[in-house]
């Protein structure tokens, strides 16, 4: 039975949402139409929106969450589970609720927490909610993470963004169900999986960014020290358990993706043993300076669109 959050409720417009035996059937199984199911949940975020359209989606990972305090006003927050076809994050330290908030450069969507593989979702789940936005209208999408890191360089607290990455995880988001758009929509082009422009914008705001390849392994096992020495032999120097089935899938559904991990650990092998409530506690710290970071180059990316 999945549990609704009551204490989420927006203070004025109740969120639209299902009762519990209506919401049962239409969460996400295998023989659910994933791209069917993620257009109603965006017709039901148009309807929360009432007329605030956002221009870009955040995903906030561990230790990005401070961000939200430095973006703006909250005008609507509600259970990402109470959205047709989702359901919520079972990961301690990720809270999943969904936020609209109103800043100074527009409307900004904002989802803390994500939902992952390793949790027992299939692909098509875990880029539900990301599919859900990118449909109601924000065609920036921001995904943030925590990362080990392959670079002795690049410790514990540092900020990188992401400019390419390596799909370890040997599944798809677009894997099954055939597109509504038909045959054209089968592939996607992922030369430019991240972003030119949107790296240009984080730039803009710290200058002292620097690049990073993320490999995106299925987890919830710590790498092992042989498959770190594997993933930085073919380029990595970022290792993490999210990312890039959302990037894969919000490239599909047209939208420009600016990936930034938080380096929470050295990587497997490199230092001592690795443990989740380390990253979650060295999340938390560095939060609190990277947290701001976000904030500044979410409202210029959604400067930018709104300006096109
Ligand atoms: N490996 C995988 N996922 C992670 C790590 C790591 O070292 N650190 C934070 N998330």
């Amino acid at each position: 039975m999945i549990q609704h959050t009551t204490s989420l409720e927006p203070a004025g417009r109740p969120t639209p949402r299902l009762d519990t035996d209506r919401r049962e059937v239409q969460v996400l199984n295998m023989d659910s139409d994933p791209y069917q199911l993620a257009s109603k949940a965006s017709d039901q975020l148009i309807d929360i929106y009432d007329g605030r359209i956002p221009s870009t989606f955040v995903v906030l990972g561990s230790g990005w969450d401070v961000a939200i305090e430095h973006m703006g006003t909250t005008v609507e927050e509600f259970s990402a589970d109470t959205l047709i076809g989702a359901i919520g994050s079972t990961v301690p330290g990720h809270s999943s609720s969904i936020r609209l908030i109103d800043t100074e450069d527009g409307h900004i969507l904002v989802a803390r927490g994500r939902v992952h593989l390793y949790e027992g979702h299939d692909p098509s789940q875990v880029v539900h909610v990301l599919r859900a936005a990118i449909g109601s209208g924000p065609k920036n999408v921001i995904l943030t993470n925590a990362a080990g890191s392959t670079d002795p360089e690049r410790g514990p607290g540092t900020p990188v963004l992401i400019a390419d990455h390596l799909n370890l995880t040997g599944l798809s988001p677009m894997w099954g169900t055939i597109p509504p758009d038909g045959a054209a929509a089968r592939f996607v082009d992922m030369t430019e999986a991240y972003s030119q422009r949107l790296l240009n914008v984080a730039r803009e705001a710290d200058a002292t960014l620097t690049e990073g390849v993320y490999a995106g392994f299925h987890g919830p096992e710590f790498e092992t020290p042989a498959e770190i020495t594997m993933a930085k032999t073919i380029g990595a120097t970022l290792v993490g358990m999210s990312t890039v089935l959302e990037t894969i899938a919000a490239r599909h559904c047209g939208a420009e993706v600016l990936g930034l991990s938080l380096v929470t650990n050295f990587a497997a092998g490199m230092s001592g043993p690795l443990a989740h409530s380390d990253v979650v506690e060295t999340a938390a710290r560095s939060g609190q300076i990277v947290g701001p970071l976000l904030a500044d180059i979410a409202r210029r990316v959604n400067r930018a669109a709104d300006s096109n």
